[in-house]
């Protein structure tokens, strides 16, 4: 099966895949791990990437299988091939795909002639599923079952931060969860969005706050996002100074919150926060490699 979009997962699919990450753990242990020895996952990234890359690719690794990264820089594309030519090229290579790209809905719409597993690894503005999958499963490893029952503050460019996206189509399955958000200037969550956190997570006042309305004892996560320059083409659109998760703001929050980020960071996190006890961002990065694991299992058995 594909993974697209956090649409697709429901409850029981986030269980399986978690409970996974054991079943797999035990099965490597014994250095069994034929079972994917002759199967290829292929990179196919037409923007940068540093983690979703290479945690497929250390994941991949793990399972026993191999992978070849495509290189769009010395690909035929410069020699006028379309692009629907190469994917349709890439796909004979290998058995699992993860793929990036700048417009939403592309990689949708290879989903739709692929015959080997697509998994989403960002799509413009859009989502990032794999992405929200290690999100939740840091915020479950925190907090174990309890996690249904804690508050998220997401922080920054809300609009486009497809990480944020996919994250909250996943929150939205588990109605006892808060959403608040801490957006920067012009790049607030859509009406729509806000109005369908509301229902779902019964909450009635305003879930939009700036830095002197927030309770922070009611905060249990932070999930920090930079600004996306490469999506904003407006140049009104500037990092808020104001907004900055740095020890101040950390240290208000309850002692065991966490700070998270799917980095990379820019200025909105600042570096002084790392040695903090709430910063869970480096632990969140060393999951996405168990999280990827389970997930490649799944698709490719599914
Ligand atoms: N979190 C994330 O998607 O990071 P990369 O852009 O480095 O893959």
């Amino acid at each position: 099966m594909h993974l697209v979009t956090s649409d697709q997962l429901t409850e029981k699919d986030i269980t399986y895949l978690f409970n996974n990450i054991g079943s797999i753990k035990q099965y490597n242990k014994f250095g069994d791990n034929v079972k994917y020895g002759n199967k290829v996952l292929i990179n196919v990234f037409y923007e940068y990437s540093t983690r979703t890359s290479l945690s497929f690719e250390c994941a991949m690794n793990k399972l026993g299988g191999k992978v070849i990264t495509f290189n769009k820089e010395f690909s035929s594309i410069h020699k006028g091939e379309t692009f629907e030519d190469t994917i349709r090229t890439i796909m004979c290579y290998g058995d699992i795909m993860v793929i990036r790209h700048p417009e939403k809905g592309m990689v949708n719409k290879i989903a739709e002639i692929s015959t080997i597993p697509i998994i989403n690894g960002g799509d413009g503005n859009n989502e990032h599923p794999s992405q929200s999958l290690l999100d939740l499963y840091s915020i479950y490893k925190k907090y174990d079952s309890d996690f249904v029952n804690k508050t998220i503050l997401f922080v920054g460019d809300i609009l486009n931060s497809r990480t944020i996206h996919s994250l909250i189509k996943l929150i939205n399955l588990y109605p006892s969860m808060k959403i608040f958000f801490l957006p920067f200037d012009n790049l607030h969550p859509s009406e729509e969005m806000i109005k369908n956190i509301k229902n779902i997570h019964n909450q009635s006042g305003n879930i939009i706050l700036n830095m002197s309305n927030i309770n922070y004892n009611e905060i249990d996560i932070v999930y920090c996002t930079r600004l996306q320059k490469e999506r904003n083409t407006n140049d009104n659109i500037l990092l808020n100074e104001n907004i900055i998760i740095n020890n101040e703001f950390a240290n208000k929050l309850k002692e065991d919150a966490i700070i998270m980020h799917p980095l990379p960071r820019n200025k909105e996190l600042d570096i002084d926060l790392d040695n903090n006890h709430r910063a869970y961002y480096f632990e969140q990065i060393k999951l996405g490699v168990d999280i990827r694991m389970s997930i490649i299992d799944y698709c490719i058995n599914n």
